[in-house]
């Protein structure tokens, strides 16, 4: 095996985080109009344990959906990584027809091989990218950068989970700031079935009585580039400006506002807000500026900020609108 190789499988390893099917249906509400006549890709989902698949098909016909087209990735090595080990990775493929209730996508004809491992970005798996029109999965955190990145290039829309630590990444923050990719409702604490080779963690992991196994985290947040209600919901703000509340920064000409709750309405330049801001965005209310986030200064990043020499939180940079 090479190195290359056994870094991708041990990736894979801790990227086996299944999504609940209630945490799906408490978003995906929010989305109802953006399904009908559309080809929905679930590509980092195997149907046979996906509850993307599951919700879906449930409520096909009542999104008005066209296809369904799930991929799954099965990593090749036996040693480390034992889920479904002996199988291949599979595509399926569903247009409404009855496959019974709960559905079974064992049943004869659905389920179908793949020739390679059913990675997101190999050619067969963007051939089912090309055709569809909206991808909703919750997709390896490991390579998010990568396969938000596949997902703009191919101008699709989409509705993926993802950590919050995501939002500040060069590749995620250049789309939210300029109004091409912003985020969803459910913003804090989420919990996932882990499989059962999963090591037992000191805390946020837990043996239900069924023996199963569980972790929550408590920063995952939706990520999508389809219209919805939050985003124009217009936040109400009462703190008027003063020098003394909200400091200058040394290395950028802007104000810091600690919460996102004091954002003075009254202050017509650059704000340094928190990140969690982002979770309360209206971009006819507010432009996003940048971002001071990092060590690493790009475009868009200028580096964390400072106030009287002293290093400060990671801040969005904010400009009220006319
Ligand atoms: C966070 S889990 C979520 C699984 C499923 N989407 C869900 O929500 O329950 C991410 C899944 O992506 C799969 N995966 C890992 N690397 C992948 C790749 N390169 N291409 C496609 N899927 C991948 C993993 O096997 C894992 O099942």
């Amino acid at each position: 095996m090479t190195n290359n190789s056994l870094t991708k499988a041990k990736k894979a390893k801790v990227d086996e985080f299944y999504t609940q099917l209630e945490d799906i249906e408490a978003e995906l509400k929010h989305y109802r109009g953006h399904f009908a006549g559309k080809t929905v890709l679930c590509n980092c989902d195997d149907p046979r344990m996906s509850n993307f698949f599951y919700y879906f098909v449930l409520h096909f016909h009542h999104l008005g959906l066209k296809k369904l087209i799930t991929t799954c990735y099965k990593n090749q090595n036996p040693d480390l990584f034992s889920q479904n080990t002996s199988e291949q990775a599979v595509y399926l493929v569903y247009e409404g027809e009855d496959i019974g209730s709960p559905p079974n996508p064992n049943i004869a004809g659905f389920v179908h091989p793949l020739q390679g491992d059913g990675d997101f970005s190999s050619p067969e798996c963007i051939a089912f990218l090309q055709e569809a029109d909206i991808v909703v999965t919750n997709p390896p955190f490991s390579l998010f950068r990568k396969y938000i990145t596949l997902l703009m290039e191919h101008q699709k829309n989409f509705i993926v989970i993802g950590n919050q630590n995501a939002i500040t990444y060069k590749e995620v923050f250049q789309y939210i700031r300029n109004n091409q990719l912003w985020l969803g409702y459910k913003f804090g604490d989420m919990k996932f079935r882990v499989p059962d080779y999963y090591a037992a963690r000191p805390t946020r992991f837990w043996i239900d009585k069924k023996g199963k196994k569980w972790r929550s985290l408590g920063n995952i947040c939706w990520f999508t580039n389809l219209d919805i209600q939050k985003r124009h919901e217009e936040l109400t703000l009462y703190k008027k400006y003063n020098s003394e509340e909200y400091p200058h920064y040394d290395n950028y000409d802007a104000i810091n506002v600690d919460k996102t709750a004091d954002i003075p309405c009254d202050y017509d330049g650059v704000m340094g807000v928190p990140i969690t801001y982002l979770d309360k965005h209206n971009p006819d209310q507010f432009e996003i500026i940048g971002q001071m986030a990092s060590t690493g200064i790009d475009e868009y990043n200028f580096g964390y900020p400072y106030i009287c020499g002293k290093k400060k939180y990671a801040r969005i940079l904010i400009r009220k609108r006319k």
